[in-house]
């Protein structure tokens, strides 16, 4: 609850989908809950499991639905708490012969639709004096470990937190990012169906021996949006059971000893 006694708002966009849902459901018994999706069906399905939460139909590729919803919700609750920025698309194509429509979709869905939400929300925050906002990168936007388009979404998504971080600062408004590692979501659907193994050849690369929960992503968030982060912004939180910490499989292969092995 906010001082004034009125549930906080927080807006988490692909909530429809798995972690973004996660999202929701762990923020919700402090916030009110705005599920939004461009599959509205997905998005009301959320809403429908969780008190209080509001389903919202937001495409954030277009400047129009994104407008459309801000400002129907802050017409009727007030600005924002909360804002994450989680929807995405992933191309997977060979890189030369990626058609335009595929590689675009992935810069336009997760960089544009972060600028676009953040262009609308940011100036009720400043005029409030608060707010937080999370946008969900990837160890992607890190280094190469796929998806290269997609990957350079993510990085730009990286940067733009920087940015709008030293800029809303002396707003009191926090901007922060959480790359998580391979998260078991139905976005692996399709490659599953190739390779039912995928996932858990995928954990055998993490130092931690498993592949990450929506959970593990969704306590990040709640961490980076709550007063316990009251002054860490410009910050990106790596939720990836150690995989950016290094490549033990290369030190393996060159012949590196780990601890325990002897
Ligand atoms: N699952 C993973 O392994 C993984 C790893 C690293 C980062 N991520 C990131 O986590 C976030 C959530 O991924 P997920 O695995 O839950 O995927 P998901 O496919 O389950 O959810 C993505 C949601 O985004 C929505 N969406 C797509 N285009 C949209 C648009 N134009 N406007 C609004 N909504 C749109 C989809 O309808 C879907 O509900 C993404 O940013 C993804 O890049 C996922």
């Amino acid at each position: 609850m906010s001082t004034s006694g009125s549930p906080r708002l927080a807006l988490i966009t692909g909530a429809g989908g798995g972690i973004g849902s996660a999202i929701a459901r762990t923020l919700a018994p402090e916030y009110r809950a705005f599920v939004s999706d461009l599959d509205l069906d997905a998005a009301r399905a959320v809403a429908a499991g969780i008190d209080g939460a509001e389903a919202v139909a937001l495409d954030v590729r277009s400047a129009e639905s994104v407008r459309a919803a801000i400002t129907s919700i802050i017409h009727r609750h007030g600005p924002l708490d909360v804002l994450v920025n989680n929807a995405a698309v992933c191309s997977n194509g060979e890189f030369e012969s990626s058609p335009e429509p595929d590689w675009q979709a992935d810069v336009d869905v997760i960089l544009g639709g972060a600028i676009r939400l953040c262009q609308a929300v940011m100036p009720g925050m400043r005029q409030a004096r608060r707010g937080a906002v999370v946008n969900i990168a990837s160890v992607n936007g890190h280094r190469y470990v796929g998806n290269d388009t997609y990957s350079a979404a993510k990085a730009g998504l990286l940067n733009l937190t920087r940015g709008l971080a030293v800029q809303y600062g002396r707003y009191g408004v926090r901007v922060n990012s959480v790359s998580p590692g391979t998260i078991a979501t139905p976005v692996w659907r399709a490659r599953l169906s190739i390779d039912p193994d995928t996932l858990h050849r995928a954990a055998a690369w993490y130092p931690m021996g498993r592949v990450g929960t929506v959970d593990d992503v969704a306590q990040a968030v709640s961490f980076l949006v709550s007063e316990r982060a009251s002054w860490i912004t410009g910050i990106d939180l790596p939720v990836d059971g150690g995989l950016l910490a290094g490549n033990g499989a290369m030190a393996l292969d060159i012949g590196a000893n780990f601890v325990g092995d002897d």
